[in-house]
């Protein structure tokens, strides 16, 4: 990853626009000691239907959204195809007018006071949307002036350094390499200094190398208090990076919780032994368990995680004189709980 701690001092030295210290809050009761809101964005009952247009019928994309994403988090947005995560982002964004419902950025009201609101957000699109006969650093000057940067202020070199991209700053984006093109996506999100950065799928299609980087520089965005709002289908990414997670389904809020509590509602285990001599059939211990012989000396057990039952399987292999090479546990992922839950969803509307 790119140094980036030139880019911390400097933008301390010159603060953009919105810093979390800066930004000017109405009179709200949902503000900490600091003065700043206790959520970096606020979404009650936020609905939207796409009306219905030639042979496409209307869509309810999202239905009733209630969601309060806490200052300094990084939340993810998790959902399978369609279910509702760009349209909610694409909302925040000014991009997609809502239905009905309420958004909030840092504090503002996305309609009522649009402007501070739409200071307050940066926002990487899922689709790439640049001109490819512009240069790296002409997009990031053209953003910043559509934001009303004033040109002291502005950090574009800095910000093409931040990416990586110095090299290329002078040529057509068209000759970027993908990944290049996402760097300079998230680049331009930032150049209005936003506290609250959504990235919609920022990693899809981006090799293993690069995503590690670019989640490296989300965390540390995150460290200098930028809040950040992701949608990723890697499930595995999100339960390493975030704090916590909504998921959502046929356009609503089907759980929202830490990353860790999710987790903790992974109902069962898996314990494999491996055993140092080949076993020909299963000893009669072992009929209270859900076991399965995997090889002759492989022995699989599916256990709930919250009644004790590991202790007791261990106990049942004791008496039964198995001698025991090794052990392993499989705690169960995020995936299990997506699929447990988006299937149940799915079964539910059925
Ligand atoms: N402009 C539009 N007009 C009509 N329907 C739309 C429009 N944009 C999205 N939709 C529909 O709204 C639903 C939600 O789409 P959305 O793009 O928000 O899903 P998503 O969760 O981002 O999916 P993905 O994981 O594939 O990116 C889908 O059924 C989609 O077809
Ligand atoms: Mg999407």
């Amino acid at each position: 990853m790119p140094d980036d701690h030139s880019y911390a001092q400097t933008s301390q030295s010159t603060p953009g626009r919105n810093t979390p210290e800066q930004s000017e809050l109405p009179d709200s009761t949902d503000k900490d000691p600091s003065g700043m809101p206790t959520y970096a964005v606020e979404l009650e009952g936020l609905t939207k239907v796409y009306q219905a247009a030639g042979n496409a019928e209307e869509k309810r994309a999202l239905s009733s959204v209630d969601l309060k994403i806490p200052r300094g988090s990084i939340f993810g947005l998790l959902g399978p195809n369609g279910a509702g995560k760009s349209t909610l982002i694409n909302i925040l964004a000014g991009l997609v007018n809502k239905t009905s419902g309420s958004a909030k950025i840092w504090g503002h009201d996305i309609v009522d006071e649009m402007r501070p609101a739409r200071m307050s957000i940066g926002v990487v699109p899922q689709e790439l949307n640049f001109d490819p006969f512009f240069t790296p650093l002409e997009l990031l000057e053209l953003q910043a002036g559509l934001y009303g940067v004033p040109k002291s202020e502005r950090r574009s070199e800095e910000i093409l350094d931040v990416m990586g991209l110095t090299d290329k700053a002078k040529t057509y984006t068209r000759s970027l390499s993908g990944g290049m093109k996402r760097r300079l996506m998230v680049g331009k999100a930032m150049v209005h200094n936003p506290p609250v950065l959504v990235l919609d799928e920022p990693t899809a299609g981006v090799d293993i190398e690069l995503r590690q980087q670019l989640w490296a520089y989300v965390r540390e965005l995150n460290k200098r208090g930028t809040t950040i709002l992701l949608t990723t289908h890697y499930l595995e990414e999100a339960e390493e990076l975030c704090d916590e997670i909504a998921i959502i389904n046929h356009g609503q809020v089907i759980a929202c919780d830490t990353t860790q509590a999710l987790l903790a509602r992974i109902e069962s285990k898996t314990l494999t032994l491996t055993l140092g001599e080949d076993l020909d059939s299963l000893p009669g211990s072992f009929t209270a368990f859900h076991v399965e012989q995997k090889s002759a000396r492989e022995l699989t057990f599916t256990y709930k995680s919250d009644d004790g039952q590991l202790a007791e399987i261990l106990k049942a292999a004791h008496v039964a004189g198995l001698s025991i090479l090794d052990l392993t546990t499989d705690q169960g992922d995020l995936e299990d709980i997506f699929l447990q839950l988006t299937r149940g969803a799915h079964n539910a509307t059925a």
